[in-house]
């Protein structure tokens, strides 16, 4: 076993992906060490380990790399553009972190408005040429549905580079993030052949007697610029790139700072699968410099991006000089709702913890207000803090760390921060509030109560593990509390009454409900957000509206 996960790793790790997703939030793997885990550590001890109560402390082996991950990370790092791997032009590079450790494990091109411009110029030499937007349907649907063959066929080593990378849990990434991103490639594959248009029937009043023939085409819309985040690299970036190829459009992307490992490693897989050069760029930069010149670029015909709901505001204004199409995903403060009519507590439990734990509550859908009617607020909210203390803190990358770091330093203060300000404010911390261990971005999984809607915990997206629990008493409030946030990405209902839960639901001003489960995504289910929360639906055949242009064509017979 080299660098992968062992099959009853794996297997435990679906049982406890998958019952997280639906309904429980449990830990089933017993401990144990890197060395019996994968055979390969390095000899140096670290000093983040997890005691399973929510604490990471010192003494334990620093989990090991595989020698392939080395072998690859050891390798010069560089830009995708008109498919070769090229420097960024000023050979400048920049640090890639370890959150785990807070280390160094990569350099990646710190590319700029030059090294933009010459993927943009790439693209739409790709675009104008037709080498991808005039092949066959077919041949373009095989070509993507080998990008979701490649990623399942190199899914352990994927799953490695995301969880060095990112932080989170490899056997969660290999179950959950993994997956799903094969499985886009293969839900749009099927899509690149049923892009089709409409015969419309006219009648142009003012040309009495003449016959037409009318019809659409739905053509690509260009060269795309595609901005991604850090809390899913690969997935966000499957998410943009599957629906872009398949109708046919081009694209620059631009990985999150934080996390650009897994981009690259796709990017070498997608020129593996046959994808013509100059179809897909990929350039590594910080989002002031890459992001912005790509946001602004004027021969990019749309960007979509996902990330907080600020620097979507700066996208909006970027994308005003040549009027590019813009879509958004972004940030989300999500209700979930539990009433006492609920029927099983400790599901509704598992499933509140699962709704804002999952991937340490850097989700932007993550179930971050925990509304429960008063009856049963104490018992739940004590249940949530009981799995809350559970949960083993640790590297990504050992076999028994259930919640892994924080991304990045800059998210480390803002989570602290938030938790700090909570405090400030008078709001009561159930149990964490805090920095976990002194090394790597650690944080302690949070639960608060006695809040007041005006705290800023109460009002913005925190993006860590910090759940805020408020009792409600009047049914006929909910809705409106429920609904009271500049952000409209998600919202959880938990309820035995079938009608009051469709009632709700159709209340809500989110963009996706779940009911009596969370985080359930699927390729073929739309996402994105009401309000603030952003433009557009990812997923799902939605989303190819937002990379196509409808042409009308009018035939005088
Ligand atoms: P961010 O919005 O700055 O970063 C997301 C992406 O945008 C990255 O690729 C970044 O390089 C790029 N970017 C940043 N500034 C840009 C600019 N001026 N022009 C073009 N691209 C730019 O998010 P950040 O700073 O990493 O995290 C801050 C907060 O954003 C988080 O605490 C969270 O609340 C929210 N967020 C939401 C995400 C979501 O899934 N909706 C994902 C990541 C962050
Ligand atoms: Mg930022």
């Amino acid at each position: 076993m080299k660098g992968g996960v062992r099959p009853d790793e794996k297997e435990k790790a679906l049982h406890q992906t998958v019952s997280l997703l639906k309904v429980r939030f449990t830990y089933p793997m017993k401990t144990r060490t890197a060395r019996n885990r994968i055979g390969h550590r390095t000899a140096k001890s670290s000093r983040i380990s997890s005691n399973g109560n929510g604490r990471v402390q010192a003494k334990t082996q620093k989990p090991g790399v595989s020698p392939q991950l080395r072998d690859w990370l050891s390798k010069p790092k560089h830009n995708l553009i008109g498919g070769k791997w090229v420097p960024a032009v000023s050979h400048k590079t920049f640090d890639v972190f370890n959150p785990a450790e807070a280390s160094v494990i990569a350099r990646v091109p710190d590319s700029d408005k030059e090294d933009i411009n010459r993927a943009v110029a790439a693209a739409r030499r790709a675009f104008e040429s037709g080498s991808w937007r005039r092949l066959t349907a077919s041949e373009r649907g095989k070509l993507i549905w080998r990008i979701g063959d490649l990623i399942l066929e190199h899914a352990n080593e994927l799953a490695e580079i995301e969880s060095l990378d990112n932080g989170k849990p490899r056997a969660v990434a290999r179950v959950a993030d993994i997956p799903l991103a094969a499985d886009l490639f293969h839900y749009m594959a099927g899509w690149a052949t049923k892009i089709e248009g409409t015969t419309i029937p006219i009648s142009v009043p003012y040309a009495p007697g003449a016959l037409f023939h009318a019809f659409t085409l739905r053509e690509p819309i260009g060269v795309v610029g595609q901005i991604i985040p850090w809390n899913f690299p690969l997935l966000m970036a499957a998410w943009k790139l599957g629906p872009a190829l398949a109708t046919g459009n081009c694209v620059v992307m631009k990985p999150a700072e934080q996390t650009p490992l897994s981009a690259l490693r796709l990017g070498e897989l997608i020129l593996e699968a046959g994808i013509p050069g100059g179809v897909v760029n990929i350039v590594t930069g910080f989002g002031e410099t890459a992001g912005a010149a790509l946001a602004a670029h004027p021969d990019v015909d749309k960007v979509a991006f996902t990330g907080s709901t600020e620097v979507g505001k700066l996208i909006v204004k970027a994308a005003a000089g040549n009027l590019k199409k813009v879509s958004l995903e972004l940030g989300g403060k999500s209700p979930n709702i539990v009433f006492k009519d609920v029927g099983d507590l400790d599901t509704a439990i598992a499933g509140a913890s699962n709704a804002i734990f999952f991937n340490h509550g850097q989700c932007c859908c993550a179930g971050s207000r925990l509304m429960v009617e008063r009856d049963i607020f104490d018992e739940v909210v004590e249940g949530v803090a009981e799995h809350a203390k559970k949960i083993k803190l640790g590297p990504g990358l050992s076999a028994d760390t259930q919640m892994g770091p924080l991304v990045s330093e800059e998210q480390l203060s803002r989570v602290t921060n938030y938790m700090h300000q909570g405090k400030q404010s008078g709001a009561c911390y159930v149990t964490g509030g805090s920095r976990a261990g002194d090394r790597g971005y650690f944080v302690q999984p949070t639960v608060v109560k006695d809040v007041k809607p005006a705290m800023t915990i109460v009002r913005e997206e925190i993006f860590g593990p910090v759940v805020i629990a408020e009792p409600f008493s009047k049914p006929e409030e909910l809705v409106a509390r429920a609904n009271q946030t500049e952000y409209g990405l998600a919202a959880g209902i938990w309820t035995r009454d079938i009608s009051k839960a469709h009632r709700i639901a159709t209340e809500l001003k989110a963009g996706t409900v779940w009911i009596n489960c969370y985080n359930v995504f699927d390729a073929a289910l739309p996402f994105g957000g009401y309000k603030q929360s952003g433009w557009g639906r990812e997923m799902g055949h939605e989303v190819l509206e937002l990379y196509t242009q409808t042409k009308a064509v009018v035939i005088g017979l």
